[in-house]
C-alpha cells in the first residue's frame, strides 16, 4: 500500500529509550542469556503491560455477563478492548469483530462463511499466501464446486502486483484473498490498488485480506482499503499467544454464520468472551497511542496513526541500515558471501521489516545455529517444511534465513547484527 511514511526516521533518543522500557526480554531471554532476537515475525518480543493487564483482568473468576460490581468492570474492559480493535483496523461501526484462538481460525471461518454464501464460479488468490489462506480457498474452492485461480508472485520483488490478481477476476469470481505483507518476502502488496482494480471488473466481488505481518508495521486502514476482512494476530505485535481477531465489513458480517441462537445478530464470537485478552488489547493500542507524541486529548484512531507512522519510519530506518549499513559497518547487500533477496528494488517499493537472505558457503539451518552461538535468534524457512514450500518455489527460492527485527531494536543493534553476518559467511567461506 502507499507509505504513509516513505521516508526512513530513527526514534529520537527519548521515544527510544521509552519504547525499549516497555518491552519484556529486550536483550536477554528468560534464562537471562544476552541475545538479540530478531525473529519477531515468528512471535514478537511482548510489551509488559500488555501481559500484565491481561493477567490482572485474568485473575478475577467472575464472567461478564453476570450484574456483579466486578462482572460489571470486566464488561466495561471487553467493550474498550473491542473500541479499540475497531480503532486499529478503521472499522465500519456497522462491521463487526471476530474472535478467535488463532489467525488461521479466523481465516477459514470467513473464507467458508463467503463461499457459502457469495456466488460465483471462482476463488481469486496468490501463490504467496500463508497456509491459512490459501488452505481454507482450496478447500472450500474444491467444496463449492468453484475454480481456484492463483495469481503468481513477482519474481523480482517476492510480492504481488494488483494487476497479476485483477487479470484473473471476471463476473465469476466470488472471492478474492490477498496478502498483505508477506511472512517470508517481507513484500507489502498495494491492497488499495488490489480492491480498485478487482472491483473495476467485479463489483460485488468480495476482497479479503491477511493482515497478520502487516499490522506489527503499518497503519491498518480497512474503511480506506476497501476490504471486507483483515485479520491480525496480538503474538505477532507485542501481545501475547492463543487470541486472534478478524474485522468483518458490515456486508460480510450481515452474512449467515455460526452464532449461538441467544446472541445479537451481528455477534461472531461463540460462545464465552474472554475479557483479559482484550484487556492485552488495550494495553498495546495504549502504547502505541503514545509512541506518536500526539498532544494530549488527540483522538484514540489519530493518536494511534500517528504512534503506527512512527514505528514504521523508524522501521525503514533499520530496515536501510540491515540493507546499506552505516560508516561504521558494511550491509548486507555488500557482505560477500550474503545474499539478501529482493532488495534490488526495496529503495522504491514498499517493504516491511522482514529479510530474506542466504550464505553462499552455508545451509540456511547452519547458519541459524551460527547465529544462535553468537547470541543472535533468528529463524530459517525451507522447501522442506510444508509451511514454507509453496510460497518459496513461487518467488524462486529453495531456502531463506529470515530476519525480523522490530521497532524496538536500534541502529547500533542492527550493527551488531551485521557484524555476526560477515563474521559467519567469512567462516563459511574459509569453510570452519
Ligand atoms: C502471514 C500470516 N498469516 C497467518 C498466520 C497464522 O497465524 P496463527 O498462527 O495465529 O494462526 C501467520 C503465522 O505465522 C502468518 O505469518
Amino acid at each position: 500500500m502507499p507509505r504513509t511514511t516513505p521516508e526512513a526516521r530513527p526514534f529520537s533518543d527519548k521515544t527510544m529509550d521509552y519504547v525499549r522500557s516497555q518491552f519484556a526480554h529486550l536483550e536477554r531471554d528468560m534464562h537471562g542469556a544476552e541475545r538479540l532476537f530478531f525473529e519477531n515475525s515468528g512471535g514478537s518480543l511482548r510489551l509488559r503491560a500488555a501481559a500484565e493487564r491481561a493477567l490482572d483482568v485474568s485473575l478475577s473468576p467472575d464472567s461478564n455477563s453476570r450484574p456483579t460490581r466486578v462482572a460489571r468492570d470486566l464488561a466495561r474492559v471487553q467493550q474498550q478492548g473491542e473500541q479499540d480493535l475497531f480503532a486499529f483496523f478503521n472499522g465500519d461501526p456497522d462491521g463487526a469483530l471476530l474472535p478467535t484462538a488463532t489467525a488461521s481460525q479466523g481465516m477459514f471461518a470467513i473464507v467458508r462463511v463467503i463461499t457459502d454464501h457469495v456466488p460465483g464460479t471462482n476463488i481469486v488468490t496468490t501463490a504467496i499466501e500463508h497456509p491459512s489462506s490459501y488452505d481454507s480457498c482450496t478447500r472450500d474452492a474444491e467444496r463449492t464446486g468453484q475454480e481456484l485461480r492463483v495469481a503468481p508472485a513477482d519474481q523480482e520483488t517476492g510480492g504481488i502486483d494488483p494487476a497479476a490478481v485483477a487479470a484473473l477476476v471476471d463476473e465469476g469470481t466470488s472471492l478474492v484473498s490477498v496478502i498483505a505483507t508477506s511472512n517470508i518476502t517481507g513484500a507489502v502488496t498495494d491492497i488499495p490498488a488490489v480492491v480498485a482494480a478487482v472491483r473495476a471488473k467485479n463489483p460485488d466481488a468480495y476482497v479479503i485480506t491477511d493482515g497478520v505481518q502487516y499490522a506489527p508495521h503499518g497503519v491498518v486502514d480497512a474503511q480506506a482499503w476497501g476490504v471486507d476482512a483483515v485479520n491480525i494476530a496480538p503474538y505477532k505485535m507485542f501481545g501475547d499467544r492463543g487470541n486472534a481477531f478478524t474485522y468483518l465489513s458490515p456486508r460480510l458480517a450481515r452474512l449467515p454464520h455460526d452464532k449461538l441462537a441467544a446472541a445479537s445478530a451481528g455477534t461472531w464470537a461463540v460462545g464465552s468472551s474472554a475479557p483479559a485478552v482484550y484487556a492485552g488489547f488495550s494495553a498495546i493500542v495504549d502504547y502505541l497511542a503514545t509512541v506518536g507524541d500526539t498532544a494530549p486529548g488527540t483522538d484514540r484512531r489519530s493518536a494511534l496513526v500517528a504512534g503506527m507512522r512512527a514505528v514504521h519510519a523508524h522501521e525503514q530506518a533499520l530496515l536501510g541500515t540491515l540493507l546499506d549499513g552505516t560508516e561504521h559497518q558494511r550491509g548486507l547487500r555488500r557482505i560477500p558471501g550474503v545474499h539478501v533477496h529482493f532488495a534490488d528494488r526495496a529503495a522504491t517499493l514498499p517493504r516491511d521489516l522482514i529479510v530474506p537472505l542466504t550464505f553462499d558457503d552455508l545451509s540456511c539451518a547452519d547458519a541459524v545455529r551460527a547465529y544462535e552461538e553468537r547470541g543472535v535468534i533468528v529463524y530459517e524457512r525451507v522447501a522442506s517444511s510444508p509451511y514454507s514450500e509453496r510460497i518459496l518455489r513461487a518467488v524462486g527460492l529453495e531456502g531463506v534465513v529470515r530476519v525480523s527485527p522490530l521497532h524496538c531494536h536500534t541502529v547500533e543493534e542492527t550493527e551488531r547484527f551485521l557484524r555476526v553476518t560477515q563474521e559467519i559467511a567469512e567462516k563459511g567461506r574459509a569453510g570452519e
